[in-house]
């Protein structure tokens, strides 16, 4: 069955956002170490992006790395962020081709010092890209986000800037790392754990939920439609009734 043909154009999410999930399982079922998961979970990246500039989605975030992912060991850690690093310096070039505009969002101030340049070059390499957006949640927490929109504005209140009844949904909204970017129609996590851990928790009030057993390094073109399909199927009501809308 042509998964693609069923998707209905008119009504693609323009954000998608995924908790790419299940690379350490991945890989001890293959018999091989964490980091291999993770490696090759950069090729689901690939084809995710792919398929979702196809379809037309417009921003695709992903989340890559959680604040809490730093209680890892070690050698995880330094693992995850040198692909990260090779992986940002390796793609620049494709990413131009396509049209991907690469973004970031989480605590970039908290990677480390070759993190953060290389992430920087490839964000000011590709800012004039507009196929799509490809936004990484790198050393992201939703709790540090909010935490962090509060300092700023308790900030502006103390300068004078802001008046305590001035703060709204748009006030707070620009304060948080994702300024900018609509909030995601669709939220897919893999690899069948049934949480949020910590993303996306003001941008996702709306957002639906896909939840898929698939670990992240299977992912592939098929699983993104498939979730867009299943998005499709929803009736979003927005607290309104069936007949309102
Ligand atoms: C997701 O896979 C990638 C990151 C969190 C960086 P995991 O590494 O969490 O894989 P599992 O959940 O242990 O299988
Ligand atoms: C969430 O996955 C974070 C990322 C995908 C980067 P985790 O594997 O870290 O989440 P928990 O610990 O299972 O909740
Ligand atoms: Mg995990």
């Amino acid at each position: 069955m042509n998964l693609l043909a069923q998707i209905d154009k008119e009504n693609t999410p323009n954000h998608i956002a995924i908790i790419m999930d299940g690379n350490g399982r991945w890989a001890k079922k293959q018999g091989q170490m964490r980091l291999y998961g993770h490696s090759i979970g950069v090729e689901s990246v690939r084809e995710t992006l792919t398929a979702a500039k196809n379809i037309g989605v417009k921003h695709l975030t992903l989340y890559a790395f959680s604040t809490e992912n730093w209680n890892r060991p070690k050698e995880e850690i330094d693992g995850l962020m040198n692909l990260l690093v090779h992986t940002i310096a390796n793609e620049v070039d494709e990413l131009n081709r396509s049209g991907v505009r690469l973004l970031s969002i989480g605590d970039r101030a908290g990677l480390p010092i070759e993190c953060q340049e290389e992430l920087a070059s490839a964000i000011e390499q590709t800012s004039n890209n507009t196929e799509i957006d490809l936004i990484l949640a790198l050393n992201y927490s939703a709790r540090w986000e909010i935490t962090n929109a509060m300092k700023q504005i308790g900030q502006q209140i103390q300068e004078g800037k802001l008046q305590p009844n001035d703060i709204s949904d748009e006030i707070i909204a620009q304060h948080l790392t994702t300024d900018g970017i609509p909030d995601p129609e669709l939220l897919i996590r893999t690899s069948g754990e049934c949480r949020v851990s910590n993303f996306l928790l003001w941008q996702i009030a709306y957002t639906e939920f896909h939840f898929t057993e698939v670990l992240w390094p299977d992912f592939k073109e098929a699983d993104l439609y498939k979730a867009v399909i299943d998005y499709q199927s929803r009736e979003r009501r927005f607290g309104m009734v069936s007949e309102q809308l």
